[in-house]
């Protein structure tokens, strides 16, 4: 089946079948590769994008039913000419990612919680990032991180 998907922003023409997970799509059609694939199953968080700026895992979800929506993926963060985002640096300047697989996602969810709430607090930092797995256990240094970009 055909079907438009708004990505970062530009809308494209996709086509595939209606179960196709978003996170396919994303990285094999798209060329997107921030978002990445771990569990498969909804239970790591590193495929996580924005969906009209909630979080939204992408390897559960289908490609066919984000019609309508904005998507958002870490490359679509960036600014003019690649420019870094707040999140970026602060996960730089904090030495945040060991292996950085689960980084993106990490971000992502980041990104949601800061624009819902500018000023979390450690715990509802730690609340946010429970769900995402980071087998380096750099946990601590990724909420420094988002503590820094919260500034
Ligand atoms: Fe989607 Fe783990 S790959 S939650």
């Amino acid at each position: 089946m055909a079907f438009t998907l708004t990505v970062n922003g530009k809308t494209h023409v996709i086509e595939s079948s209606e179960d196709t997970p978003l996170l396919y799509v994303l990285r094999d059609e798209l060329g997107l590769n921030g978002a990445k694939y771990g569990c498969g199953v909804g239970q790591c968080g590193a495929c996580t994008v924005l969906r009209d700026g909630a979080p939204l895992r992408s390897c559960l979800a289908p490609a066919a039913a984000q019609r309508g929506h904005e998507l958002t993926t870490l490359e679509g963060l960036q600014g003019p000419e690649g420019a870094l985002h707040t999140l970026q640096k602060a996960f730089l300047a904090e030495q945040a990612g060991q292996c950085a697989y689960c980084i993106p996602g990490m971000i992502l969810a980041a990104e949601a919680l800061l624009r819902a709430h500018p000023q979390p607090s450690e715990a509802e930092i730690r609340a946010t990032l429970d769900s995402h797995l980071c087998r380096c256990g750099s946990h601590n240094r990724i909420v420094r991180a988002i503590q820094r970009a919260a500034k």
